[in-house]
């Protein structure tokens, strides 16, 4: 039930806290093991590379997974979208291990790649919401997200979920492989760390209207730009806007621009930047500044220790890795009050359904 929430978008946004701390009381034991089943950690440990499947939000999910995966074990990972994955597949490796991504778990995309990736005899892990699914009945092996029911087609709690279980099983394979970096990392901290300071985000409500007000009520088209894992939440940042409020949204690798795409930017284009990736961080600046001398409205959403004064929106500092789980909260709230002020239905969106059942 929404209770006193207007919409169940605002709602699910707001649950993201408690479903970290849920997700660490399901799968950490004592603050510190991560319980993920021997058999799946076995079946991905024998594997040469993860191939993570997925459509929307949950392809943006994956490519924040792809991060994971490698830096804390290891291990090399694709990300495809599933529509493309199932019908011009890429050369795959010796030992291939699918990851499939979905909220719902009934994705047709996502389906039509797993009943080829289950001809093929390869192993494969569903990640999603629903137990009792399509994907999670025919997939080797399951993980839940424990978000909840997720009823606004904006997908907002599911994301973060996912990102989050991505990150707890990418620390447990690379605690299994020996990978320095996993048995090193405090997951459990890092991922309380990220509660508390999403919960700071959503306490920031009033002022992320205000900018929502400001920057986005009138406009017809809108950037997000960033490098690295921030470019990863930029395009699911963009995603958010475009389909609750219909403003046309690119997410960009803000280092791009300049090779065509800043041609649309004049005056008043609203740019949202994100910069909480420590190396590239300067460079994005210098992006901001290139926009900005072409007349943009630029957000800036930081995290605390790379802020700069005049920055709109400041994150606590989070674990590098996990950046994106905070940083795309006040993109959601964005996306949402630019929907609302617009007078739209902000859960359910012109030409959209919750689920993709067709392909
Ligand atoms: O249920 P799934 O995670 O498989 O759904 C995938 C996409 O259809 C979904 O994420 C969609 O992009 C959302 N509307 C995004 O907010």
């Amino acid at each position: 039930e929404k209770g006193a929430y207007p919409f169940y978008m605002l709602k699910e946004i707001d649950e993201q806290p408690a479903v970290m701390r849920r997700l660490l009381s399901e799968y950490v034991e004592n603050e510190e093991t991560v319980k993920i089943d021997d058999h799946i950690l076995n079946a991905m440990k024998a594997a040469d590379r993860l191939y993570i499947v997925a459509a929307g939000t949950s392809y943006h999910a994956g490519l924040v997974g792809k991060e994971l995966f490698e830096s804390l074990a290891n291990v090399p990972t694709e990300v495809h979208v599933a529509s493309e994955f199932g019908y011009h597949m890429p050369l795959l490796s010796e030992k291939p291990f699918f990851i499939f991504l979905s909220q719902s778990g009934e994705t047709a995309d996502s389906r039509q790649v797993l009943v080829k990736v289950n001809e093929m005899m390869y192993p494969s892990l569903t990640i999603t919401n629903s137990a009792n699914s399509t994907l999670s009945r025919e997939a080797t092996y399951t993980l839940l997200l424990h978000a909840g029911p997720e009823i606004a087609v904006a997908s907002t709690k599911a994301y973060t979920a996912q990102i989050a279980v991505e990150a707890l099983l990418a620390k447990a394979l690379g605690t299994v492989t020996g990978q320095v970096k996993a048995i090193d990392y405090d997951v459990y901290h890092e991922l309380t760390a990220v509660a508390n300071a999403m919960q700071a985000m959503v306490d920031e409500k009033e002022s992320i209207n205000d900018l929502a007000k400001e920057f986005l009520s009138e406009t017809r088209n809108a950037f997000y730009i960033g490098r690295g894992i921030d470019y990863d939440v930029s395009i699911e940042a963009a995603l958010k806007l475009k389909e609750v409020s219909y403003v046309q949204t690119e997410g960009f690798a803000s280092g791009e621009l300049k090779h065509g795409t800043i041609a649309l930017i004049e005056k008043g284009t609203p740019v949202v930047a994100i910069i909480t990736d420590a190396p590239t961080a300067s460079h994005t600046r210098g992006n901001v500044q290139e926009v900005l001398a072409r007349g943009a409205n630029t957000i800036t959403i930081s995290m605390e220790s790379l802020a700069n004064e005049g920055d709109q929106i400041v994150l606590p500092d989070v674990s590098d890795l996990l950046t994106p789980l905070v940083s795309i909260v006040p993109a959601q709230l964005l996306a949402y009050y630019t929907s609302l002020n617009r007078g739209y239905d902000v859960d359910k969106p012109r030409n959209l359904a919750k689920s993709v059942t067709v392909e």
